[in-house]
């Protein structure tokens, strides 16, 4: 049992020194930790945010054999991006990588850059994602700041205040920054390295992955694991007996319900299938009609309205939901069957044959209705 010390500020040299002499020991072995190509640790950094490790390495390994280089993203059709990032979400950070790829091969040198502020310009990347690329990449002093840094900082210091406010922003940047060049400026017997398999290119690379490994390993949300915390000692939330107590986030906006009418429509040996349209949500993705319900209006009323069909033609086929953000969907399936005669159907619209809907990008949640209520999706 580690034994909380009384409260004062943390001694930051010993902070450093800890978290180095940890991750040095303790890193795990994930395959992005393999490699300092920056195109890698960029594709892995996107991928990781709001996604768990453990679901990211199978997208992250299928991605590097599939588009390898900047140049193959590049060049790579955009269904097959998309198709790639399926099920993680998000999908404007498969486009917006696309799109850096693209603006990448148009430089000079087609190489990735390596001045912070240039990788900072790339559509899609933003401070953190800039400073984890020229930290771990380059072993550049840039500071990072995300969800588990946050937790990992407010802890250590009991910063109170909403972390999201500007005042305690700019004091965990500066706080992340200031760790970043401590360790840059350490002598080298002082930084000691991952051992092979790893390959980490110094120790801004090491102190950087060090916050994000505690902050998913042990300073976690609920039940954090003090005991076993290489910066306990130093941990202002530790030594108040109250680390979930921070951050000290504002509640979340409370969550609204949405019901949708969800199309399951076969007709010889094709679905009936929309592409969702440029500029909105899930751009390029293709997804089963979904109909939005009124406030008042059952679901079969809002697929036959839409559809101008009795509604007797549907024959209900349960329900599936789903949370985004702070909305909760609830998709009410319907299956129809046969010749669309008198039907309207939606504009852009298309019968996709079986054999198809396996290849083409789907979100989530349509993928999922396709695996379960469909017996020929495979
Ligand atoms: N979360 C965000 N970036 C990460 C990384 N490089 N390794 C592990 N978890 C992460």
């Amino acid at each position: 049992m580690v034994t909380p010390p009384s409260p004062a500020a943390p001694d930051w040299e010993q902070v450093v020194h800890a978290l180095l002499k940890w991750f040095a020991g303790s890193a795990r072995d994930l395959p992005w930790r393999r490699t300092t190509d920056p195109y890698a640790i960029w594709i892995s950094e996107v991928m990781l945010q709001q996604t768990q490790v453990r679901t990211v390495i199978p997208y992250w390994e299928r991605w590097m054999r599939e588009l390898p280089t900047t140049g193959s993203l590049a060049s790579a059709p955009a269904e097959t991006v998309l198709k790639l990032w399926e099920g993680l979400g998000y999908y404007s950070r498969a486009r917006n990588l696309q799109k850096a790829a693209v603006q990448i091969q148009a430089t000079a040198e087609g190489r990735f850059p390596t001045a912070h502020e240039a990788i900072l310009e790339l559509p899609g990347i933003g401070p953190y994602t800039a400073g984890a690329i020229a930290s771990i990449a380059y072993n550049q002093p840039t500071p990072i700041l995300d969800g588990n840094i946050i937790r990992v900082l407010t802890r250590l210091e009991g910063l109170a205040g909403d972390p999201k406010s500007a005042v305690v922003q700019s004091a965990l940047w500066s706080r992340s920054a200031e760790l970043v060049t401590r360790a840059s400026e350490l002598p080298r017997r002082r930084t000691p390295l991952p051992p092979a398999p790893i390959q980490l290119s110094g120790p801004c690379s090491a102190l950087n992955q060090s916050l994000m490994e505690l902050g998913a390993t042990h300073c976690t949300p609920a039940r954090p694991n003090c005991a076993a915390c290489p910066i306990s000692r130093e941990c202002q939330a530790f030594a108040m007996g109250t680390p979930e107590a921070f951050p000290q986030t504002a509640p979340r906006p409370t969550t609204m319900s949405r019901h949708l009418a969800t199309l399951l429509w076969e007709h010889k040996g094709r679905w009936l299938l929309l592409r969702r349209p440029e500029n909105g949500i899930n751009e390029g993705l293709w997804e089963f009609p979904n109909i939005e319900c009124g406030s008042a209006e059952s679901a079969p009323d809002a697929a036959a309205r839409w559809l101008s069909i009795p509604s007797a033609r549907l024959t209900p086929s349960g329900k599936v939901t789903n949370a985004i953000t702070r909305f909760r969907y609830t998709q009410h399936l319907f299956r129809i069957s046969g010749a669309p005669g008198d039907a309207k159907l939606p504009a852009g619209s298309e019968w996709v044959p079986f054999a198809t809907l396996a290849q083409i990008p789907m979100s989530g949640s349509h993928r999922r209705i396709a695996k379960r209520h469909l017996p020929t999706e495979t």
